[in-house]
């Protein structure tokens, strides 16, 4: 009986079997036939997109090991340093339509960016300028004085200030001109939580002397940042996603950034930051201010210029430091070319001003790290960029084309013999004067001031964050969905125990 039995059941199973087969053969060449027709229809990508962000979102809760390969984006630096944050990288495609989208609302309608900013202890910010703070204040009256950031090549960093000013007075009655970020006193209104810290400054300040006392305000520092930061509700509420943090100078936050990350940095570049830890998706890239002086009222044209090419700049141990040994010898011994080591320091800064002014092209190449002031001293100078970094990363490089005033050369191409120098020799004086216009009208982007004026660089920066706002939004409410009203946490962050693994392998 029980042979009969198990014998049919057997036959059954075995006709369902066929049966099956049948269905799911059919199933599978349709929905391949659904595939290849949607290839090109980018709704239809978009959905599967979606449908496999999804499925990691339920599966993957509180474990970010499995990846899908299909996610590695292409605007990551390197793919294979690609880690285990999959369902942030398999949101790309949407999240990047949404923040497109957004690009064009946002600068339609100008609705300024809304800021909570944390009370930090004064030793986080003007502390470090050495105001002294009296009753208990945080802020110093800015109405009245203005604390001075310290001046040379400190203030390449500083936007950090010039951000932080601008915040505390966005609400003054008398504040006129522009405003894309206002402060808001209430986080739950705000669309992202600023945190006020110098620590530019600080690296500059505490990190380079060789005072045991002086190290340790260095490290302590970003110490008790992370925790103040990681014991606020606004931080527990996000993870920290809807946190800007700045770190402009590429060591600024060695420490911190490891636990900070999935807050939006402001960085110079991306060079000395693993791809996990700050990307182009997630970070804005601010520009340096310059050192050398604004050429106002430029009428030297074309002719009025008489040096082709100049670059004066360190020369590095490190990586680039091959590629501008490199370029030194192929250029030398060309004529009108100016090229020369040793930094724009001091006493530098006057004859760099007067190089750069007296030169119709001036080389930007990548040094120990992929970008410099140097580029910001190029574009204040009116002196075309020409530009040989492959891994640079450009400020508001979505709203704006650099092509239409800098020259892109890839270092492959640039240790050519004679290819650089054709390449320069070969732009006519029409094209090179357009671009020179086109310098002049776009260099206000790149000024830190204070009061800042309409679409300088804070004007810029903040409407480059509220540009992030949408596809921070989404990872929010994404995270969020597991979670009852009122207990709001995110439920798809990495533990930072389990993100440390990530960083064991950088080179930094
Ligand atoms: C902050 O804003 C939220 C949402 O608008 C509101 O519910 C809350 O009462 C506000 N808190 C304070 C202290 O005003
Ligand atoms: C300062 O801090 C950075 C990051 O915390 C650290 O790497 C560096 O070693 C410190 N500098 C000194 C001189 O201790
Ligand atoms: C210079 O430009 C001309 C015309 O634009 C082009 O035909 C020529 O190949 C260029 N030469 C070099 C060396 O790039």
């Amino acid at each position: 009986m029980a042979d009969k039995n198990s014998h049919s059941s057997g036959s059954i199973s075995r006709k369902s079997l066929i049966f099956l087969f049948m269905v799911s053969t059919i199933v599978f060449i349709f929905s391949w036939f659904f595939v290849l027709r949607s290839t090109g229809h980018p709704q239809l990508i978009d959905y599967t997109s979606f449908t496999s962000s999804k499925n990691l979102a339920t599966i993957d809760n509180g474990n970010r090991q499995s990846r899908n390969p299909n996610d590695v984006q292409p605007s990551m630096r390197d793919p294979l340093e690609t880690t285990s944050d999959s369902s942030d990288s398999s949101d790309g495609s949407l999240e990047a339509a949404l923040v497109v989208k957004d690009v064009a609302s946002c600068a339609s309608n100008k609705i300024a960016l809304k800021v909570f900013m944390y009370d930090l202890h004064p030793e986080f910010h003007f502390g470090l300028l050495d105001w002294k703070p009296e009753g208990g204040k945080v802020w110093p009256d800015i109405q009245t004085k203005i604390p001075d950031y310290p001046g040379g090549l400190n203030l390449q960093h500083s936007i950090e200030y010039w951000l932080t000013l601008d915040l505390l007075s966005s609400n003054f009655p008398n504040r006129n001109g522009a405003r894309s970020a206002v402060r808001v006193f209430n986080s739950s209104e705000a669309d992202v939580v600023f945190v006020p810290f110098f620590s530019s400054l600080s690296y500059n300040r505490y990190s380079k002397s060789k005072s045991p006392h002086k190290k340790s305000v260095n490290y302590s520092l970003q110490d008790k940042l992370v925790k103040f930061l990681t014991e606020q509700e606004e931080w527990k509420r996000s993870g920290g996603r809807d946190h800007v943090i700045l770190a402009h100078h590429p060591n600024s936050m060695l420490d911190a950034r490891m636990k900070l990350w999935p807050a939006m940095f402001i960085l110079s570049d991306f060079g000395r930051y693993p791809p996990n830890i700050a990307n182009v998706e997630k970070d804005v890239i601010a520009p340096y201010k310059h050192v050398i002086r604004t050429f106002v009222d430029d009428s030297s044209g074309y002719d009025d210029r008489p040096t082709l090419l100049y670059f004066q700049g360190a020369i590095y141990r490190k990586d680039g430091g091959f590629v501008r040994q490199e370029l030194f010898y192929l250029l030398k011994d060309e004529k009108d070319v100016h090229f020369s080591f040793g930094s724009v320091q001091k006493d530098g800064v006057h004859s760099a001003t007067k190089g750069m002014h007296a030169s119709k092209f001036c080389l930007n190449i990548a040094g120990d790290t992929p970008s410099s002031n140097r580029l910001f001293d190029a574009i204040a100078s009116h002196c075309v960029p020409v530009i040989i970094s492959d891994e640079i990363e450009l400020p508001y490089e979505d709203v704006l084309d650099y092509s239409e005033f800098c020259i892109f050369v890839r270092t492959s191409d640039a240790i050519k013999e004679k290819f650089l120098i054709n390449l320069i020799r070969n732009i006519s004086k029409a094209e090179w004067t357009r671009m020179w216009n086109k310098l002049k009208e776009i260099e206000g982007l790149y000024e830190f001031q204070y009061p800042s004026k309409e679409n300088d660089a804070v004007q810029m920066i903040w409407q480059a964050v509220a540009r992030k706002v949408p596809a921070i939004r989404l990872k929010l409410h994404k995270s969020w969905r597991f979670s009852l009203t009122g207990t709001k946490r995110p439920s798809t962050i990495v533990p930072w125990s389990k993100s440390k693994h990530l960083f064991r392998e950088l080179r930094v």
